[in-house]
This record gives structure tokens, C-alpha cells and sequence, in this order.
């Protein structure tokens, strides 16, 4: 298959961990004789120093054109740290969400075995944990109008939602549903808001075309506690955009490293792939970001476009990767693989998964090189 891929590696550690994605990529197109093409460009705080804008016009002709979009990370302290400032990175990321259209974010939870030690959460809770958000992403909060009073001292962010917006993220979750174990959770605050009361109306119609989905309701405080408390009950979630946006962070201490999750972010035309995570700027450039977020973003990637043997290969060179633990420090404080290294052993294990030949197994165990 041939596939035009853009990169956007952004901030902070986005470069680090995207470099060891395309490592991965590149492997795949060798196994298994596919062609990629792949074309850099700006995005975030970079873009704003070098064009004064988080997402330059040619950033998003380049995502238009490509069969994909492969995303690091955006955000940077010093717009953190400024309330006054105008022109931030991450407006970059949600323009570029907005213009493509993709209006689902697809974030899966899912324990691995190898890991379930490194959650601060108990093992019998987590345990066979395997759930995935469906998070609307271009509508609600986000991108409703913003107020701010001439005094500056009263400002407004409007979370609205129409019947459409709903429905095409409706039905990609029940269809999820249906290729899974049958349950949907739709989390909203009906008790307090109007929207929520809205989404509650639209989905609950939608489900009657979806017989064998069980939909049931919660509202976001009490599916906070519940993600934590019972994480097995869910199958399928849906939310709004804000809403998804937190309980995605905190599905990720279920697996013990914000480092592990990926996800994809799709609409009817296009779709990009990133790493929940953000850019983590204390470790930039130190070699120590854990790249299997982003390598699991580029396995959604090879997914999308059906190719899922490909895929599987990706993922089972993680798997090996946590197995041996040959790791960055997030997952094993004993550590000493880099962000490039564990690139390099995930990388070479796509490309042949049954050479255990050059490994050395009592180095991996001392946290030394083996065949890297
Ligand atoms: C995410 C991030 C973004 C969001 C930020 C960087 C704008 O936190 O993708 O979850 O809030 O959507
Ligand atoms: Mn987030």
C-alpha cells in the first residue's frame, strides 16, 4: 500500500517519540513491502518562533493532502505560565482538528499484563481492564464563543452541542460497541446540563438502531470514581470533549505511564494519530520520553487503513519490549534504555520477531545494550 504521511513533531518531546514511530513504520514497509512517503512540518510553539502562527497555511495544505497524519506533542511552559498570552501552541493542534474535521477522538485503555505492577492502583481492580473513549472533538467548550468582560474580569466559555455533532460520534461508538462487548456508557452531567440532557436524547434514539448495544448512562463525577473503583465494567465509552479530555488522563494511570496510550482522531476525510501524552517539557531532548505511545498511535494508524497484521506485528514488538523490559525510566526506574534505544529494539523486532538471536537476555535484564 502506498500512504502520504505527514509528520508533525511539535514540541517539547514530540520529535523524540515521533522519530521512533516512523523507525517503526519504516519497519513495517520492509515486512511487509508497503510504501510510505513521509513530509515534516510545523506546528505548536515552534511554529509560532519560526512563523509567528501555531499552524502555518502550508502545515495545513500538507495534512489536507496526506492519507494521514502522524502527531508529537504540543505546549510549551512559557505560554503555560502566560495567561495574557494571545497566540498559544495548542490553538495550532485544535485548528488543525477543526479544519480536518475530525471529530472523533478514539482513546483505548487496556492493561498490559506485563505492566500491571507499575499502576499506583490495585492489581485485582485493574486487572483485564480493556476500555475505549470515544471522545467528541470539535465541538463543546473548546470551541463554543469565549467572553471576556473590557474590565477583564468576567469571562465565558460556551459548551454547545447540536443534534449532528452528536449523532456522527453516536454512531461510530455503537459500532465500536458492536465489534466489542456489546456496551456503551454515554458520561455526561444531564443532572446540571442542558447539552448533556441533549446528547442523553440523541443517543438514546440512535441506540434503538443498535438492538444488541446496552446503553447505559453516568454522569462524569460519579464515572470519575467508577473508572478508578471498577475499571472492567466498561467497554465503550462516549462523552463530550471536555469531558473526554479528563477521563482520558485518568484512564492512564490504570496502566501505570500517560507514556502508553495512544489514540486516533478521525473524521469522514481525514485522520491523525498522537500520543495522549503531552510534551513533557522537563525531559526534552534528554533521551528518557517513553515512545511506545506513539509508536501504539502509528499501530492505530496501520489499523485505519485495514492493514491489521501489520499492526499486530507493531504492537507485539511493544509487548516483547515490556516483556524483556527493555524500557524507558517511566516504567522502570532501574532503567538505562533511552527513548531512541527502545525505538530501535521495538523497530527491529517488527522487522523479525522470531530473531531472538542477537538478543542477550542477561543484559536486557542489567538494563544494558543487547543488539542495539
Ligand atoms: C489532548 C490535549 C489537548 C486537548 C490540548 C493539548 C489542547 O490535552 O489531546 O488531550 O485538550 O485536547
Ligand atoms: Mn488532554
Amino acid at each position: 500500500m502506498n500512504l502520504k504521511i505527514a509528520l508533525l513533531p511539535g514540541d517539547g518531546i514530540g520529535p523524540e517519540v515521533l522519530e521512533q514511530a516512523v523507525k517503526c513504520l519504516q519497519a513495517v514497509e520492509e515486512t511487509f513491502n508497503h510504501n510510505f512517503t513521509y513530509k515534516e512540518a510545523l506546528v505548536g510553539a515552534i511554529a509560532i518562533e519560526k512563523k509567528r502562527n501555531p499552524l502555518p497555511n502550508t502545515t495545513l495544505e500538507l495534512c489536507k493532502e496526506a492519507d494521514a497524519v502522524l502527531f508529537g506533542a504540543i505546549g510549551d511552559p512559557k505560554y503555560d505560565n502566560d495567561p495574557e498570552a494571545k497566540i498559544r501552541p495548542e490553538q495550532g493542534l485544535l485548528r488543525l482538528r477543526k479544519e480536518l474535521e475530525l471529530f472523533a477522538n478514539i482513546r483505548p485503555v487496556k492493561i498490559f499484563p506485563s505492566l500491571i505492577h507499575n499502576s499506583p492502583l490495585k492489581k485485582d481492580i485493574i486487572s483485564k481492564t480493556d476500555f475505549i473513549i470515544y471522545r467528541e472533538l470539535t465541538g463543546g467548550i473548546y470551541f463554543g464563543e469565549k467572553k471576556i468582560n473590557a474590565e477583564g474580569t468576567v469571562a465565558s466559555d460556551l459548551c454547545e452541542y447540536s443534534e449532528k455533532e452528536i449523532s456522527r460520534i453516536a454512531h461510530l461508538a455503537f459500532k465500536a460497541a458492536k465489534n466489542r462487548r456489546n456496551k456503551l456508557t454515554l458520561v455526561d452531567k444531564a443532572n446540571v446540563l442542558e447539552s448533556s440532557r441533549l446528547w442523553r436524547k440523541v443517543v438514546t434514539k440512535i441506540g434503538e438502531s443498535y438492538p444488541e448495544v446496552v446503553l447505559d448512562f453516568l454522569f462524569v463525577d460519579n464515572a470519575a470514581m467508577q473508572i478508578i473503583l471498577n475499571p472492567r465494567q466498561f467497554d465503550v465509552i462516549l462523552t463530550e470533549n471536555m469531558f473526554g479530555d479528563i477521563i482520558s488522563d485518568e484512564g492512564s494511570v490504570i496502566g501505570g505511564s500517560i507514556g502508553l496510550l495512544a489514540s486516533a482522531s478521525v473524521g469522514d476525510e481525514n485522520a491523525l494519530f498522537e500520543p495522549i501524552h503531552g510534551s513533557y517539557p522537563q525531559a526534552k531532548g534528554k533521551d528518557i520520553a517513553n515512545p511506545i505511545a506513539s509508536i501504539l498511535s502509528a499501530a492505530m494508524l496501520l489499523e485505519h487503513f485495514g492493514l491489521f497484521e501489520e499492526a499486530m506485528a507493531v504492537r507485539e514488538a511493544v509487548d516483547k519490549s515490556l516483556e524483556k523490559s527493555v524500557v524507558t525510566p517511566d516504567l522502570n526506574a532501574k532503567s538505562q534504555y533511552g527513548t531512541g534505544q527502545v525505538g530501535d529494539f521495538i523497530a527491529h523486532n517488527i522487522v523479525d520477531s522470531e530473531d531472538d538471536i542477537n538478543m542477550n537476555d542477561e543484559n536486557i535484564g542489567l538494563g544494558k545494550s543487547t543488539i542495539i
